[in-house]
């Protein structure tokens, strides 16, 4: 008889009944997907994992097939095959279809995949939470960028009943088409005109990568922007984006961008591994401990 110890463990054991889930992406090692829901896991003592599935893009459709086959209970799928994923999956919630990209997918029973897209609910989530006098049908959002976040805010906001839409971007093809795919009260402005798209806006989110570590700043004159408008980066490396550390100085309410990150893996999550779980200031530290 041995008396070896077992190893001090956060969590449980994996046993031949876990339920495995995974981000797949390409480069996926900076996700820092698997350690917030690696935290759950172990918060909730779940049997089970979640891990970074690494797949490039000529193998992607192959790799979601696969999930079924190897007993996955799902997957986030994150950059660059959120819109690849949208066309392979056997079905899509309308959230997905009308942002045009899925980052959600549950095996169904059968081993069909659904997918949905739940960056516009872990935007709104996030809002809730840090600002919950806001409610969309505050006034006039302004929404910085046209790429993927910028389409699956826009339709959070378009759902939650938002006035007017304002979407101002360097690219104004970029932004014609968003408008037209989504359709709703846009108005499109110029890079040029950021300024003048604040004036009574009860909201103000940023989706471009200006203001992130390693890219250039965003340049951005506030002064037309109502003292009541919430402002949001999504950026969340820094945390503290020169935008919202200018927004506070002049009284703004300003949200963050980690926790959109954080609460749009919720439903994931619950689908999954069968627990609902909970955003808490224990697991933003945790997250924000690998934070760049
Ligand atoms: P995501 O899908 O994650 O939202 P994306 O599609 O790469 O990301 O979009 C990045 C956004 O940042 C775009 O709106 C981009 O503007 P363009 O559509 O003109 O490319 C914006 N962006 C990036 N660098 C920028 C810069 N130097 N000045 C202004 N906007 C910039």
């Amino acid at each position: 008889m041995s008396n070896v110890q077992a190893p001090a463990l956060g969590g449980p054991m994996l046993s031949g009944r876990s339920r495995i889930a995974g981000v797949i992406g390409w480069p996926v090692s900076h996700s820092r997907s698997p350690r917030l829901h690696g935290y759950w896991l172990r918060t909730y003592g779940i049997d089970g994992a979640y891990i970074p599935l690494p797949v490039k893009a000529e193998q992607f459709t192959a790799a979601l097939r696969a999930l079924p086959l190897l007993g996955f209970a799902g997957a986030n799928v994150t950059v660059p095959h959120k819109e690849a994923a949208l066309k392979v999956v056997d079905r899509s919630d309308s959230a997905a279809r009308r942002i045009g990209a899925v980052n959600t997918i549950v095996v169904a029973p059968d081993g069909t995949l659904d997918g949905s897209n739940s960056d516009g609910f872990g935007f709104m989530e996030n809002l809730r939470a840090g600002a919950p006098a806001w409610s969309p049908q505050a006034g006039p959002a302004v929404i910085l960028g046209a790429g993927g976040a910028a389409r699956a805010i826009a339709v959070a906001l378009l759902d939650g009943g938002v006035p007017e839409i304002r979407i101002v971007n360097r690219t104004s093809d970029r932004a014609n088409q968003l408008s037209k795919d989504i359709g709703g009260p846009f108005r499109v402005y110029g890079w040029a005109d950021r300024a003048s798209a604040l004036g009574d806006a009860a909201l103000l989110v940023n989706t471009t990568t200006l203001g992130m570590s390693g890219q250039p700043a965003l340049e951005l004159a506030l002064d037309r922007l109502p003292t009541m408008a919430v402002v949001n980066d999504i950026v969340y490396s820094p945390l503290e984006t020169m935008l919202l550390a200018a927004a506070r100085t002049r009284g703004n309410p300003v949200v963050d961008g980690l926790g959109m990150l954080l609460h749009q893996a919720r439903p994931g999550f619950a689908a999954w591994f069968g627990v609902a779980p909970v955003v808490t200031p224990e697991l933003r530290r945790f997250v924000l401990e690998t934070a760049g």
